[in-house]
């Protein structure tokens, strides 16, 4: 007989929905802040104790919410923002669900205290755990402030999937800083323990506000533009004046979302139009109008899907192409393939091993070269098959064969994984099968792996709480190593805080490492042939000195060192 059919109790749906829309503290200000805005504070200041996890105001000069509303504020499907179905279709707000509220209410202590312009005073109301248990009218000033303490302690299950304090504060800290990003004519005050963490005060300067949250002074390049029924902005913190750190933050509609067809025409853009090793930080701001985009696509919001995905790239991708017009074009002849070089067995040898990096920038932009210089290199052989054994004039080299390989395949997995264009479909998916820690962990990674050109999509539990995952798709580049060892090693790595770049330099060494053994490994006899094709690929490496854990590839010994060690000298 089937199991007895019945309704779940108000208490376990808010439960659930907390679940769903309150992951940490900084889903808590995610949702704080938005109802801020939303209610159209131009002054937002929120206070953390213990990174949240004790306590969280959020208090703004907002519209405040009516004295008769206030306990509809907590019921669930209870908002002020959207009528009816048709308003789906045009929404303005950043909440329209009337259930973050509720949610948060399920799992905290809330205090709201509100007043509107219209109502003398204002009200106070208390609840423990969605219950209800004051309600008072008390002086305040227009605007609302909402206390939520000990998120999750009605939840001991969830509590425990709290991280550390530092992680999760670093996570409140870069919620309130994409806010600021989109919002720069609001104010924000940050507050940690007592101690002010930032003010950013009031400004109409995007450029201005970027700066001061990024905490950068170099120039943005940005570019403005509208079409149809879109617009948008973007700012791009100048190549020639900073490190490379490719990040990429998107908001459309004034949220901050992550979306593959954006990164991907962003990335795909100065891929093809700079020069490699260049990963500059870009912000894209897009306003679309909302019939044409669809918000409401998961309960966190911080995905969207576009109506027409084939103009939004191409108009993100004329943005780009704005912006950078005056920036570094791409090297002319720059090599895409690293058989570009490749020279046949009769002239096998290349004429030099000076890997030059020359440090004059031009156009901005850092240039590398092999230098050819006219000595001449002779193979000696190879040293138990491990390093390759040379003479270049009055010099005796060794290359580490696999230190070598390493930085090759390193740098070519970091650039490709950068352009997800190179997909290999699996004609069948393979299944990856975790317990319950590595599956928690693995599943966050899932949105970003998939944003660098895998498909992984969760399938389903098997017995104790394993969870199977699907792999449908992985980049090209990662195509000849075996993906689930790619995952397995990813996952004993520390991932409390995984950064795009993070990401990327994570899967690049272990794939680096993975796909020497799957290729030609430490040991192995080389044909002059291969011995000339590795080093014209190191030469074409941006730091051909050393392998990715910054040993080195090449030892040169001096004639005169030689001349010492035989006492000849
Ligand atoms: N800071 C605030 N200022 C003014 N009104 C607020 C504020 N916070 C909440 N409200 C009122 O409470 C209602 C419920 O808020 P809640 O966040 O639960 O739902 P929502 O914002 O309508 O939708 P969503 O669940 O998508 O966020 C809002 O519709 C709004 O009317
Ligand atoms: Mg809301």
């Amino acid at each position: 007989m089937g199991k007895k059919i019945h309704q779940l109790s108000l208490d376990i749906v808010n439960k659930i929905a907390a679940g769903e829309v309150v992951e940490r503290p900084a889903s808590v200000i995610k949702e704080l802040v938005e109802n801020s805005i939303d209610a159209e504070a131009n002054d937002i200041h929120i206070e953390l104790v213990d990174a949240g996890k004790k306590q969280i105001l959020v208090k703004d000069n907002g519209a405040g919410i009516n004295n008769d509303d206030i306990d509809l504020a907590l019921t669930r499907h209870a908002t002020s923002k959207i009528q009816d179905l048709e308003d789906l279709y045009s929404i303005s707000t950043l909440g329209f669900r009337g259930e973050a509220l509720p949610a948060i209410a399920s799992v905290s202590k809330m205090n709201i205290t509100s007043k509107t312009k219209d109502d003398g005073a204002g009200t106070k109301l208390y609840a423990e755990y969605g219950d209800i248990k004051s309600r008072n009218k008390k002086a305040v000033s227009n605007g609302t402030a909402i206390s939520v303490e000990e998120l999750y302690s009605n939840t001991p299950a969830r509590l425990k999937f709290l991280r550390k304090s530092n992680t999760e504060l670093s996570h409140c800290i870069s919620t309130v800083n994409n806010y600021a990003i989109a919002y720069p004519s609001v104010s924000f005050k940050l507050m940690h323990n007592g101690r002010s963490l930032f003010f950013l005060p009031q400004t109409n300067n995007t450029e201005q506000r970027l700066s001061s949250v990024l905490g950068t002074k170099a120039k943005w390049l940005s570019a403005k533009s509208a079409y149809e029924y879109a617009s948008g902005e973007v700012f791009i913190l100048d190549p020639s004046e900073t490190d490379t750190v490719r990040e990429i933050r998107i908001f459309v509609n004034g949220r901050f979302v992550r979306d593959r067809i954006v990164n991907h025409a962003v990335t795909s853009y100065f891929e093809k139009h700079l020069s490699t090793g260049t990963e500059p930080l870009i912000v894209m701001f897009l306003n679309i109008d909302p019939a044409f985009v669809d918000a409401n696509v998961s309960p966190t919001k911080n995905e969207v899907r576009f109506r027409e995905p084939n103009f939004i790239y191409s108009f993100v991708q004329s943005l780009m192409e704005q912006a950078l017009k005056d920036a570094a074009p791409k090297r002319p002849g720059q090599a895409q393939t690293f058989s570009a070089n490749y020279q046949t067995a009769s002239d096998a040898m290349p004429q030099s091993l000076n890997f030059t990096t020359d440090t004059k920038k031009q156009s901005g932009t850092e240039q590398k070269r092999l230098d050819i210089p006219s000595s001449q290199i002779k193979m000696i052989g190879q040293f138990k098959m491990q390093y390759i054994v040379m003479e270049e004039n009055e010099k005796l080299i060794l290359i580490d064969q696999h230190a070598a390989h390493e930085r090759i395949n390193f740098e070519r997995i970091t650039a490709s994984l950068a352009d997800t264009k190179e997909l290999q479909q699996l004609l069948i998916p393979d299944t990856l099968e975790l317990n319950i820690g590595d599956s928690l962990k693995f599943r966050e990674l899932i949105p970003q792996l998939n944003e660098k050109g895998f498909s992984i999509e969760e399938f389903g539990r098997g017995a104790k709480g394993k969870a199977t995952f699907l792999i449908r798709s992985i980049p090209r580049i990662l195509s000849n190593i075996d993906v689930k060892e790619l995952f397995l090693e990813l996952i004993k790595e520390d991932l409390s805080d995984v950064s795009r770049q993070a990401l990327t330099k994570k899967l690049a060494l272990i794939g680096a490492r993975l796909s020497c053994h799957a290729s030609i490994r430490g040991k192995e006899r080389l044909s002059d042939m291969e011995v000339n094709q590795l080093l014209n690929q190191l030469g074409k490496c941006e730091f051909p000195y050393t392998c990715p854990h910054g040993r080195p590839t090449k030892i040169e010994i001096t004639l005169s060192d030689i001349e010492k060690m035989f006492k000849r000298k």
